[in-house]
């Protein structure tokens, strides 16, 4: 008797294999590899230049590989756009282009992707359902414990840390498989970045992929499984972030000598 067939014990959410990017002269990846699997917090670490955002818009579609592949849940993906990324379940807190400033929470939530009505028509002479989006954000946000003082103000009014809680909220609302946040506590108070870990800490509980970019140790010490270095274009590294291990990561991402 055979024994029945099993899934591949441990099929990535998300795989990137040899990640290549040039701007003119500057190889930006030479490379890259990187997987996160589903429920996991992969801490994406290197020094200011090293590559980690350009490896991130690659992955989410708002710059093009020169070299290499994206899988997810062992299937070849392109995410030529980032609409095309957030279709595949991508959502996505970019370290420079967060949120839209004049726009109201709700408008920012579902920019790209409005609730409209009648189905039957082209999207374009739809009406948008403002009432119904701004009831399901006020609910996330709720749920998720982001407090907002005004949820009819424009997003370019709110502090540093309202303003990083919507970005993280609105993709822990959508994401179905993965979640990257560039480095999503970087402009915040302690208050302000405890409450974006416990976002992110939710998201790994409710079984998605998380990678986060991050410069503070600490963070990547209490939330990440495990530590993915980069430097200058490479992956040079990869641990289990523990405080033992503190001084192996740092030198992993400065460069000892050779
Ligand atoms: N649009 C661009 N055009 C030209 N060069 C770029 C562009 N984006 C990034 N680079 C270069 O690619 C390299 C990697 O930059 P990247 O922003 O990915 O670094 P990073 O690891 O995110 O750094 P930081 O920690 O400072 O955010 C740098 O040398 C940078 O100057
Ligand atoms: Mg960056």
């Amino acid at each position: 008797m055979t024994a029945p067939i099993r899934t591949a014990p441990s099929v990535f959410a998300l795989s990137v294999r040899g990640a290549t990017k040039r701007f003119g002269a500057v190889v930006a990846l030479d490379g890259v590899d990187l997987h996160a699997r589903r429920g996991e917090v992969v801490a994406l670490l290197g020094d200011n230049g090293a590559g980690k955002s350009t490896l991130i818009k690659c992955i989410t579609g708002v710059l093009r590989l020169d070299a290499g592949t994206v899988e997810m849940d062992g299937r070849p993906v392109d995410a030529g756009s980032p609409a095309a990324a957030r279709a595949l379940g991508i959502e996505t807190v970019y370290q420079d282009l967060a949120l839209f400033d004049n726009l109201d929470p709700a408008a920012n939530f579902y920019a790209g992707r409005e609730m409209t009505v009648p189905r039957w028509l082209p999207r374009g002479l739809r009406l948008v359902r403002r009432r119904a989006m701004a009831q399901a954000t006020e609910n996330v946000l709720r749920r998720l414990a982001v407090g907002v003082p005004d949820l009819g103000a424009a997003v370019g009014l709110m502090s540093g840390g309202q303003r990083q809680a919507i970005a993280v909220a609105r993709a822990a609302a959508f994401a179905t498989n993965v979640v990257i946040l560039d480095e999503p506590t970087a402009a915040l108070g302690v208050r302000e970045s405890r409450h974006v870990l416990d976002l992110i800490l939710r998201l790994r509980t409710e079984g998605v992929a998380v990678i986060v970019v991050s410069h503070a140790m600490d963070h990547v010490m209490e939330i990440a499984d495990r530590a993915v270095v980069m430097r200058r274009g490479r992956t040079v590294g990869e641990l289990v972030p523990r405080p033992e291990n503190r001084e192996q990561i740092v030198s992993l991402i400065v460069g000892g000598a050779g």
